[in-house]
């Protein structure tokens, strides 16, 4: 059986209702912490697990995201002739090889299921990373670098997991756990959105997997799961019946929930505060604004 994972699938095609009215003319991808936009962390992190294909699912609006991969040459032009060699350096290191990338369309937004088994012609018959750009993890080894690693081990299908508070569980797909080995868990169930009272385990599954083509084959009969979408999480759970084989990985890394607005503003602050250049005076100012809001308490 084959481990090594070289295709991800970004699956982009979302409404990011969320962030409207940004999100009108502007992809939820292309929202930015500090100066790189999440899909730029996205496709670091892919990078760093040795990923060479990238696929995106797309929708109507997102030209914004396919532009951004292009060359810049005029732009790059100007920095070399203003000497900006480490801006030039920041500007190629988004750049893209040419076939490396592949746009892919997502004609209705029937869930994420759906969007990853529109993928399945460019994924063909190997495992598959599937990364949800909206879920920024900050970490010293990067999550999916983390997962191919254990991943090599296992084989099988593995997601991501993380413990949540109890009444945050139906936000989440969450794991029911038939052996915990630490990192790695075995996994006997899965419930998409459960009620907190009904949810088997706080460990719930955040946006970074590693599936099999058979993942696929279940997305293919196209059922529809909660709200009326078709489920990854349904599909990865019918492989606990079909193989037995299906892992959760605790990642070793913060994880920020980007799709959310509050997400997005605590990765902001972190992400700045994470900056040299930036870290003085965004402290100063947090502490100042803290003092003035206490003040006035
Ligand atoms: P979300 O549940 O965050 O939905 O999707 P959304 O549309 O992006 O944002 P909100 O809730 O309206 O604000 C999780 C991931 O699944 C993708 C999204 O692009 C995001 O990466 N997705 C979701 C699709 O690609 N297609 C779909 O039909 C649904």
């Amino acid at each position: 059986m084959n481990r090594s994972v070289t295709k991800a699938v970004f699956p982009v095609a979302g409404m990011g209702t969320r962030f409207l009215p940004a999100t009108k003319s502007i992809p939820k991808e292309i929202l930015t912490l500090v100066d790189r936009p999440l899909i730029q962390y996205a496709i670091d992190e892919a990078r760093a697990a040795g990923i060479t294909e990238f696929i995106f699912v797309t929708s109507r609006g997102k030209s914004a995201l396919e532009d951004y991969f292009d060359v810049a040459p005029e732009l790059e032009m100007k920095l070399e002739q203003d000497g900006k060699a480490s801006l030039l350096e920041v500007l190629r290191s988004t750049n893209m090889e040419s076939g490396q990338i592949a746009y892919m369309r997502q004609h209705q937004p029937l869930g994420l299921g759906h969007a990853v088994w529109c993928a399945r012609r460019l994924i063909g018959d190997e495992p598959f990373a599937v990364i949800l750009p909206d879920d920024v993890i900050a970490g010293e080894v990067p999550c999916l670098q983390q997962m191919v690693e254990a991943y090599a081990e296992t084989g099988g299908n593995m997601v991501a997991a993380m413990e949540v508070p109890q009444d945050k569980v139906s936000a989440y797909g969450v794991l029911d756990v038939a052996e915990d080995k630490g990192a790695v868990v075995k996994v006997q169930g899965m419930v998409e959105k459960p009620k907190p009272a009904d949810a088997p385990s706080r460990l719930a599954v955040i946006g970074r997997y590693i599936l099999t083509p058979n993942v696929l084959e279940n997305l293919g009969r196209q059922r529809a799961g909660a709200g009326g979408e078709i489920q990854l999480t349904d599909a990865i759970a019918e492989e606990i019946i079909a193989s037995g084989d299906v892992h959760g990985f605790r990642f070793r890394g913060q994880r920020f929930d980007c799709g959310s607005k509050a997400g997005f503003l605590q990765a902001t602050l972190s992400f700045g505060l994470d900056r040299p250049e930036l870290r003085d005076d965004l402290l100063e100012f947090i502490e100042d604004v803290v003092a003035a809001r206490r003040a006035a308490q």
